[in-house]
C-alpha cells in the first residue's frame, strides 16, 4: 500500500531539514515493504511575498486528501510572525482539529545535556500540549488604533471537549508509560480557565486510578524542568504553556535540533501533521548546517501514527545509534562541525546496514 504524504517545507531551515529527511523516510519505508508518495507544497513566506498569501484559498482542501503532513518550519525575518503563522501553520492545526500535540523529550546516550550530572536515558518524558484553543484562540481584537487610548484584547478559550480530549490522551499515555502525569497550569492567577482545567483533570483522573497525578504551577514547573527533569513521565499543559515548556524540554535534552512533534487529530477525520519543534532558525538558514534529526524523529512519529511500527523503529533506532557513536558526524548545535548532508549520509548507511 502507498501512503500519500503532503510536505510543506516552509521557510528558513524548513526546506533544508525536510529535503534531508525525506530520502531517509523512503529508505525506511522500502525496508519495511511499503511505499509512499509525496506531494510537495511550496507554501510559505516566499509565496506570501509574491502572491499575498501563505497558501492558496483551497489549501486545506488539498491537504485533506493526504494520509499525513510533514511540515518544516514557518517564519521569515521580513514578514511579521503573526502574519506568517496565522497564514499557514496555525490554520492547519485548527482546521484539521489537531487537538493533541505530542512532544517527547529524551536524553539520548551520547548527547550532553547542559544540565550537570545527566546521562543518556536519565531524561525521558513526553508533553501533551493542547493544540487548537486555549491561549491561541483567535478571539479578541484591537481598537482605537492611532489614539492614546488604544486597546488590545486577547481571550483564552477553553472548551470542555478540547480540554477533556488532551487530558484524556495524556492519562492514556501515562497509563501505558510509567503511570505518572503532571498537569501544569496557572490556577492561582487564572481562576476561570485554569481552574476549569484542574476540574477536568480531577474528573478524568477518576477513570485512571493507576495514574499518579501531580499538579504544578507553570512558573515552578519551568524551574523543575531544569531542576528535576528526570522525574517527569507524561506532562499535560495548555497550548501556550506546552509551547514554552517544550523548548525547555528540547534544550535540556541537548538541542532544538533533536526535538520532534506530532499534531494529531484523535478522531482521525483529518490528516495529522508532523514537524520538528523548532522554527525556521534564520540565524543558520542557508548554511547547510541545520540539524535534521528532529525532522527524522518526527518522521518516526508519523510512521508510528500510520501503523508502520517497523519503519518508525528503524528511523528512531538509527538516530539513537548515530548520536551514541562518538565518531559519527554532528551538526554545530551538538558541538560538531558536520553539515546536514553529512548527518544524513551517515544515517542512510545505518539504515541500510
Ligand atoms: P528557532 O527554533 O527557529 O531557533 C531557536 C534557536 O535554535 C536558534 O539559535 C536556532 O539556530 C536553533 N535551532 C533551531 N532549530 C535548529 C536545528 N534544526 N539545528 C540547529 N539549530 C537549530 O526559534 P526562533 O528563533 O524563536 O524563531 C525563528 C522563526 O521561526 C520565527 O519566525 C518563529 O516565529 C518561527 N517558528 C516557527 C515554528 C514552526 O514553524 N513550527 C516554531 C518555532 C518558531
Ligand atoms: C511551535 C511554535 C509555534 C507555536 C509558533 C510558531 C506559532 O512555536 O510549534 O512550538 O507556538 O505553536
Ligand atoms: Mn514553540
Amino acid at each position: 500500500m502507498a501512503y500519500e504524504i503532503a510536505t510543506i517545507p516552509g521557510d528558513g531551515i524548513g526546506p533544508e531539514v525536510v529535503d534531508a529527511a525525506l530520502p531517509l523516510f523512503e529508505e525506511a519505508a522500502d525496508a519495511a515493504g511499503f511505499g509512499f508518495e509525496t506531494t510537495r507544497y511550496d507554501w510559505g513566506t516566499e509565496r506570501y511575498l509574491d502572491d499575498g498569501a501563505m497558501m492558496p484559498d483551497d489549501g486545506l482542501d488539498r491537504l485533506a486528501e493526504s494520509d499525513a503532513i510533514l511540515l518544516g518550519a514557518v517564519g521569515h525575518p521580513e514578514v511579521p510572525d503573526h502574519v506568517t503563522l496565522h497564514g499557514l501553520l496555525l490554520p492547519i492545526r485548527k482546521g484539521f482539529d489537531q487537538g493533541v500535540c505530542k512532544r517527547p523529550s529524551v536524553l539520548f546516550d551520547g548527547i550532553e545535556s547542559p544540565l550537570r550530572g545527566y546521562e543518556g536515558g536519565d531524561i525521558d518524558f513526553v508533553v501533551y500540549r493542547e493544540n487548537t484553543e486555549g491561549e491561541y484562540a483567535d478571539v479578541g481584537g484591537r481598537e482605537h488604533r492611532g489614539f492614546g487610548n488604544d486597546v488590545a484584547i486577547q481571550s483564552g478559550v477553553f472548551t470542555r471537549e478540547g480540554t477533556e480530549r488532551i487530558v484524556r490522551a495524556a492519562f492514556e499515555a501515562a497509563a501505558e508509560r510509567e503511570g505518572r502525569l503532571t498537569s501544569i497550569t496557572k490556577s492561582n492567577a487564572q481562576a476561570h480557565s485554569m481552574v476549569f482545567w484542574d476540574d477536568i483533570v480531577a474528573e478524568v483522573g477518576e477513570e485512571y486510578a493507576g495514574v499518579e497525578v501531580e499538579r504544578l504551577l507553570v512558573d515552578a514547573a519551568s524551574m523543575d524542568f531544569i531542576r528535576r527533569p528526570e522525574e517527569f513521565d507524561v506532562v499535560v499543559a495548555s497550548n501556550l504553556f506546552g509551547d514554552i515548556l517544550t523548548d525547555i524540554g528540547a534544550i535540556v535534552t541537548g538541542s532544538m535540533g533533536l526535538a520532534p512533534s506530532a499534531n494529531v487529530d484523535p478522531d482521525g477525520d483529518y490528516p495529522s501533521m508532523f514537524e520538528p519543534v523548532h522554527g525556521s532558525a534564520p540565524d543558520i538558514a542557508g548554511q547547510g548546517v541545520a540539524n535534521p534529526l528532529a525532522t527524522v524523529l518526527s518522521g518516526s512519529m508519523f510512521f508510528e501514527h500510520l501503523g508502520e511500527r517497523s519503519a518508525a523503529d528503524d528511523l528512531w533506532d538509527a538516530v539513537e545509534a548515530q548520536v551514541a557513536d562518538p565518531d559519527a558526524p554532528r551538526t554545530p548545535d551538538l558541538g560538531g562541525d558536520a553539515t546536514t548532508e553529512d548527518v544524513v549520509s551517515d544515517l542512510r548507511k545505518r539504515l541500510r546496514g
